[in-house]
């Protein structure tokens, strides 16, 4: 069943009615029947403050041609082959590219695409975010079982807060948000339906006890939020919108959103310190 629950619709009207207190706001939680949810604060914090000058993007390198028996020219070292396919046609997203695929503002997906591989990852999420709102496609679930151990290794204490998100899901959410903050501002943090990535179940937003496991931009700037960037790309994820991509992406700094598209290009995206959209625009040109 795909459509709004009674749950989520008054879940909405909730949030709705509730109303903000503050004209901080950058994007709110997301409704939930939950009156003492917070919305989440800040405006314009700082971006992310890593170097990335030392990072280097790692190659396999081939053992082959080296020994002393092989008459054979050794092998080139060879790039990963970009499978030879379109980003989108006509405004759709090309669902063939897996966890590479791409939506953004002008990209989106079909209203009736939902993975068929979700899966509810093995990790902590905040209470109110229950049902498949906790599911993500099975390999990013995976990754993400995989970045919850390594930052718990590290002393990081992090929870989910949002994974999977259908379209009749984010039709609520945004209007929501329209009818609180005007479309205009809404779009800087929130997806109209089909250009969610939420919706393909590869992308996961998490926060931390820090901030009150709020969605706020200050996240970036603790411990967890900083742990993130350094090392999200090690399991597969990105922060996929940076400060410095706002006006390239057309939204607001998330520190808090992770979006996967496995080990390799997660550390090339990194490295190259590129918004998403024109990394999978040149790999695939
Ligand atoms: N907050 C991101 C842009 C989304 O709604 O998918
Ligand atoms: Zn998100």
């Amino acid at each position: 069943m795909r459509y709004p629950s009674i749950l989520m619709v008054c879940g909405a009207l909730t949030f709705m009615l509730a109303g903000c207190t503050t004209n901080e706001q950058v994007e709110p939680k997301e409704p939930t029947t939950q009156s003492s949810t917070i919305d989440e604060p800040e405006t314009e914090p700082n971006g992310p403050t890593s170097d990335r000058e030392d990072e280097t993007v790692t190659e396999s390198p081939s053992e082959e041609g080296t020994s002393d028996e092989s008459e054979q020219p050794a092998e080139p070292v060879e790039e990963p082959v970009a499978p030879s396919q379109p980003i989108e046609t006509d405004g759709v997203a090309n669902l063939e590219l897996d966890e590479l695929i791409l939506v953004n503002k002008k990209i989106a997906l079909p209203a009736d695409y939902q993975p068929s591989d979700l899966v509810e990852p093995n990790i902590d999420f905040v209470d109110s975010t229950v049902g498949e709102r906790r599911m993500l496609r099975k390999e990013a679930a995976q990754a993400i079982e995989g970045l919850m151990k390594g930052a718990k290794a590290a002393g990081i204490d992090l929870k989910g807060t949002s994974a999977f998100r259908s379209y009749a899901y984010q039709v609520n959410l945004f209007n929501a948000y329209v009818e609180r903050d005007g479309k205009e501002q809404a779009m800087k943090y929130s997806a109209p339906p089909g250009h969610s990535e939420h919706q393909t179940g590869l992308a996961i937003d998490v926060s931390s006890a820090s901030v009150n496991y709020q969605l706020t931009q200050s996240f970036g700037e603790t411990v967890e939020g900083k742990w993130l960037e350094d090392h999200a790309h090690e399991y597969g994820f990105i922060i996929r919108y940076q400060k410095a991509f706002e006006e390239e992406t057309g939204y607001m700094y998330e520190p808090w959103h992770l979006r996967y598209i496995g080990i390799e290009h997660a550390k090339k995206v990194h490295a190259l310190n590129q918004p998403y959209d024109r990394y999978i625009a040149e790999f695939l040109k």
